[in-house]
């Protein structure tokens, strides 16, 4: 994956309150292309590995549990400076500490059902996109 692009997924909860069409349109009209785009479910061992990086922290069995919960929209995401502008869009982890106008101050309920995943690195929006797409699914 190039370095203008990035990974991310909406979570179960949003998936559940039907928020799909809406944050898509938020991401696209913040200038993001979709490049790849999925509706899938984590069983709990892919969710595992998904958050490896996480599995010391003590959140970790709770957010595995979580994201395997229901089904994701996971997709790759084009711009420029892809990684930083999408963190930027999403807002903070925790959405009582979100910015006005991002998706998790409009769609978060909590630091866990917190609606988007988005990738923290250059290095990681690859690592997380290859867990998803194969290269004939991306466009
Ligand atoms: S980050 O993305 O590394 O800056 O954020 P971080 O605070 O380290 O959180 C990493 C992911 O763990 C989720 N998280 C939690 N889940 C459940 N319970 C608690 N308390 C909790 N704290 C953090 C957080 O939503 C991040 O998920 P992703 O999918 O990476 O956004």
């Amino acid at each position: 994956m190039a370095t203008n692009q990035t990974f991310t997924m909406i979570k179960p909860d949003a998936v559940q309150d039907n928020h799909i069409g809406a944050i898509t349109q938020m991401i696209e009209a913040d200038g993001f292309r979709i490049v790849s785009l999925k509706k899938t479910r984590l069983t709990l061992e892919r969710a595992g590995q998904f958050y490896a990086v996480h599995k010391d922290r003590p959140f970790y069995k709770d957010l595995v549990a979580y994201m395997s919960s229901g089904p994701i929209v996971a997709m790759i995401l084009e711009k420029e400076n892809a990684v930083a502008d999408f963190r930027k869009l999403i807002g903070a982890t925790n959405p009582a500490q979100a910015e006005e106008g991002t998706i998790r101050k409009k769609f978060a309920k909590s630091v866990e059902a917190n609606a988007v995943h988005g990738s923290d690195s250059d290095e990681n929006a690859q690592i997380e996109g290859d867990f998803f797409f194969a290269v004939d699914e991306r466009f």
